[in-house]
Formats: structure tokens, sequence, C-alpha cells
């Protein structure tokens, strides 16, 4: 059984991917919003590397159906309907949509995860569900790849302590003697036992969650702290994350 952890999607070569199942992370707050926002039936999130990309890909869709949302320096981009504020993406707003998303470093993981065999997006919100899909993969191809969205191509503490957490349940009995790990998720288990249980401890200590605290987005640190409040599994195929649902028995 093999779990690593990828702190940046930098650095990343397509072999180390291709075929694996894996996990990326954005906790601030691109993995949240697009939780949320699945959880509040948007029917699509459409990942854009740029904002250009992002409106050359709504221009291809029915107008009345779409909508662009995304941020540049955590700032609603000019023009867009949407920034990247979860608290934005309510039922009445998102509600049968199909949403552009344009963010600096989550929808660039995103997009750099492509290849993969499977692509689930986690954040507080929706861990538990995660932990299943990622516990199910683990144990079908004994396999599992975890990449942080990271800020600016740099580490970002509080993706790398949804890693550790990650990470940490899913050690089969026996812990590391029974699991092969890199040094990313080492290091992440480190980060997820100095915190703890308490998601919005990280969160307020990492530099990106100050600065949303210093914009104004102070409450957004509390959304994407709220453990399982959003249990809906995002999943990203064919340039879409849609919401995974279990097949209907009988
Ligand atoms: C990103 O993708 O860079 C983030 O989600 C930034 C943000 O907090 O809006």
């Amino acid at each position: 059984m093999k779990i690593d952890v990828f702190f940046t999607p930098a650095g990343l070569s397509p072999g180390d991917l291709a075929g694996r199942a894996v996990v990326v992370v954005d906790l601030l707050r691109a993995s949240t919003t697009i939780a949320v926002a699945l959880s509040n039936g948007a029917r699509a999130i459409l990942p854009a590397a740029s904002t250009e990309e992002a409106l050359r890909i709504a221009q291809n869709l029915e107008r009345d159906h779409v909508l662009l949302a995304g941020e540049r320096k955590s700032v609603r981009i000019e023009g867009f309907a949407l920034g990247n504020s979860p608290l934005e993406f309510t039922p009445e707003v998102v509600g049968g949509k199909t949403i552009v998303l344009a963010t600096t470093n989550g929808t660039q993981a995103l997009i750099a995860a492509q290849g993969a065999r499977e692509i689930v997006v986690a954040a507080a919100v929706n861990f538990g569900v995660v932990v299943q899909r990622a516990r199910s993969a683990l144990e079908t191809s004994g396999d599992l790849a975890i990449v942080c969205a990271g800020s600016e191509r740099r580490f970002a503490i509080e993706d790398a302590f949804t890693a550790g957490r990650l990470t940490k349940m899913l050690l089969p009995q026996g812990g590391l003697k029974r699991v092969s790990v890199n040094d990313g998720a080492l290091a992440s288990l480190e980060i997820a036992r100095h915190f703890g249980e308490k998601w919005l401890r990280a969160l307020r200590a990492s530099a990106h969650g100050r600065e949303l605290a210093a914009l104004g987005f102070g409450q957004d640190l509390t959304v994407c702290a709220s453990q399982d409040t959003h249990p809906v599994l995002p999943l990203y195929a064919d340039r879409r994350i849609t919401a995974h649902r279990a097949p209907q028995e009988g």
C-alpha cells in the first residue's frame, strides 16, 4: 500500500499521477467552494487555467445556465458574477448552473492532475465522504496520491494539514509499518499531529488565512473549517467536476 503527498503541483511530472487515484486539496478556498457549490445544486464546475480561458469556455455554453467565478489575489475577477468565497455559492445563486471557475492555485492543481485515473476534490466540508472514497481507492488499487494546491507554487500549511489528516485516517492497522509513504506524507502527518482536530486553528495560523481575514473574508475561514457540512463527492473527469451519486440499488 502506498500514499504520496505532493505539497504543490509545481514539479509534478505527468508520470507522477498517471493512472492513479488522486485527491486534490485547496482548503482555502477553491476545494471548499467547489464542494459547497455542488452541494447547493450547481450542475457542474469547469476549472479554467486563466481568466481568458474561463471566458472562452463560457462563450461555448448556454448563457442562461452559466456563471463565471474566480479570483485574483483572493478578490473577484472584474466582470465575473462570483468570486471564490463559498458564502457566495448559495442554492439560489448556483442551483442548476454550470460554473466556470478560475482561481490562482486550486484550479491549476486540478488541471495539473488530469491524466489521473480518478480525481476527487477534498475539503473539510466534505471530509468524511472523501475519506470513504480514498479508502476504497486504496483497498482496490493499493495506491493514492494527494496533491495540495499550495500557494503560488509554494507550500501552504492548510493544505498540508488537510493532507495529513486524510493520510492519518487512511493508515491501516499497524500504521506506517504497513504502508509506503513519501516524505511529503510523513511531514503532513506531523503537521496534522501538531494541530490535532482543529481545522480553524490551522487556517488561522496559515499565511493565506491571515491574508483572507485582513481582506474581510474572515467568515470564510469558519466555513472552510466546518467538517462534513456539505457531504458531497466532487469528481473531476473530462474537464468537468460533478457531484458523484452512488448508483441506485434495485
Ligand atoms: C486559489 O485557488 O488560489 C484559492 O482558492 C485562493 C482564494 O482563497 O481565493
